[in-house]
């Protein structure tokens, strides 16, 4: 195994805070020194470079924020001229403008190394075919993954998101060993699968490297029973590289390893922004350590997670992100995760892997509905119950009442990407 790490990943804890220092006095310099931005944030908040002489004076320094990124839209936050940007990527934006991110060539280096070291960890190796369903374009998953899995000495399928008969088809004849895509895109692939005719136990596939959205510890036995596969968590987000961010190892499963080498990592309390200790769930804030064209500092991720000793790796782990603080759901006084439905979802007999929250207000009350399908081959009664029990679950488990449907197999819209769970209906006419 030792010989399957790289030097990064060699490093003693003591040599990796030193390293870590001096990588982080770097990058305070270069973003202030190149990014209006930062100079300006740096010196309202009365801090220069220079303070940090350890790694804890880092919270002195201001956060970043997506609200920051998008007021310097495009190319503000850029800390290098722009003929040293190789590459841009763009996350969508739901609201409003979308986020850019900018890559020098080494940026680009960098990324495809620790997308390489993420592969190596999930369990694929030089010589397997790697096929990629994440989107390619300005979504950094397809992309972050391709040149990854090329520089792991790896064969590409370049499939991006969507037909999915054609993908089950380049499965069945070029027979890879992994697949990069999202774990609900995975379902999507599985119903093909069976609508096909094949046994989704059968395939090539050996080992599935699922990011870009949550999911949770009941997905991943439900996609390895249904694939005979190893199901494993990559993290990552634009602002900091993509994918790559942070890795789980197939030997134990247990949460990510974020290359701390590379990605300085900190949990914050999300109201407060008070640096919690190790152990406590909060907000993950990352501060990139060695990007030249868009160094971040502090940059707050809204993913809600904790940090963990290392096992596998030396680098510390952050747990499975439970959600964004975005995603959650206040109802009637209580904060709900699509997560948490998930693992309920996953749990009552008779129901298929796909939910949808729909919110609605009823007078002046908030309302959820858990809109889920039946399984193959279900009765009316089995549905029926089925709704009951699950109601019944997230009631004792999560103390909402909630309407639950159940809807015929195959209704519910799929995947082709990052999926939405929550539909908010709430300021619709007629809610
Ligand atoms: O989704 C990068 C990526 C691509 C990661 C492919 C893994 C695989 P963005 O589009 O900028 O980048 O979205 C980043 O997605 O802040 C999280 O909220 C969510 N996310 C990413 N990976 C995970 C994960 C890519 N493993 C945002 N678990 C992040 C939970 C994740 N959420």
């Amino acid at each position: 195994m030792a010989d399957l790490l790289d030097a990064g990943e060699r490093l003693g804890r003591e040599e990796l805070a030193a390293l870590q220092r001096e990588r982080l006095r770097t990058t305070l310099r270069h973003a202030y020194e190149n990014v209006a931005f930062y100079r300006k944030s740096f010196d309202d908040a009365g801090v220069r470079p220079e303070d940090l002489r350890t790694l804890e004076d880092l919270a002195r320094f201001p956060f970043t924020t997506k609200a920051d990124l998008r007021d310097n839209y495009p190319f503000g936050m850029f800390a290098v001229d722009r003929s040293e940007v190789r590459r841009i990527h763009a996350s969508s934006g739901t609201t409003g403008l979308p986020t850019v991110v900018g890559y020098t060539e080494r940026d680009l280096d960098t990324w495809a190394d620790v997308v390489a070291r993420a592969l190596r960890a999930a369990g694929v190796r030089p010589g397997h075919t790697v096929h990629v369903a994440y989107g390619y374009g300005l979504f950094t998953g397809g992309l972050g993954a391709h040149y990854g899995a090329e520089r792991l000495g790896c064969t590409v399928v370049p499939a991006s998101g969507g037909m999915t008969a054609r993908q089950v088809r380049l499965i069945l004849d070029f027979r890879p060993e992994a697949i990069m895509v999202t774990p609900s895109y995975m379902l999507t692939l599985l119903d093909e699968f069976e609508r096909q005719g094949v046994d989704p136990r059968s395939t090539s596939l050996k080992v599935g490297v699922f990011g870009a959205e949550p999911w949770t510890e009941a997905m991943r036995r439900e996609i390895e029973d249904r694939f005979a596969l190893d199901a494993v968590d990559i993290y990552g987000l634009s602002e900091v590289m993509g994918p790559g961010v942070a890795q789980e190892c197939v030997e134990t499963k247990d949460g990510l390893h974020v290359f701390e080498d590379h990605f300085l990592p900190e949990i914050v309390d999300p109201v407060t922004g008070a640096v919690l200790p190790d152990g406590e769930r909060g907000e993950l804030v990352f501060t990139s350590l060695t990007k030249e064209a868009m160094p971040v500092v502090r940059y707050r991720t809204r993913d809600l997670s904790r940090l963990l000793p290392g096992t596998a790796r030396a680098f510390r782990r952050m747990e499975k992100v439970t959600g964004r603080s975005d995603d959650m759901v206040i109802l009637r006084g209580v904060n709900l995760f699509p997560t948490q439905i998930e693992e309920l979802v996953l749990r009552t007999p008779y129901v298929a892997p796909h939910f949808e929250l729909r919110l609605t207000r009823e007078g002046r009350m908030d309302a959820l509905t858990v809109r889920t399908e039946a399984r193959n081959g279900t009765t009316a009664d089995q549905r029926q119950e089925a709704g009951r029990v699950l109601a019944d679950a997230v009631k004792d488990g999560i103390g909402l009442t909630v309407a639950v449907e159940v809807a015929a197999p195959h209704t519910l819209e799929r995947s082709a990407g990052k999926i939405r769970r929550i539909v908010d209906l709430r300021d619709a006419p007629g809610s």
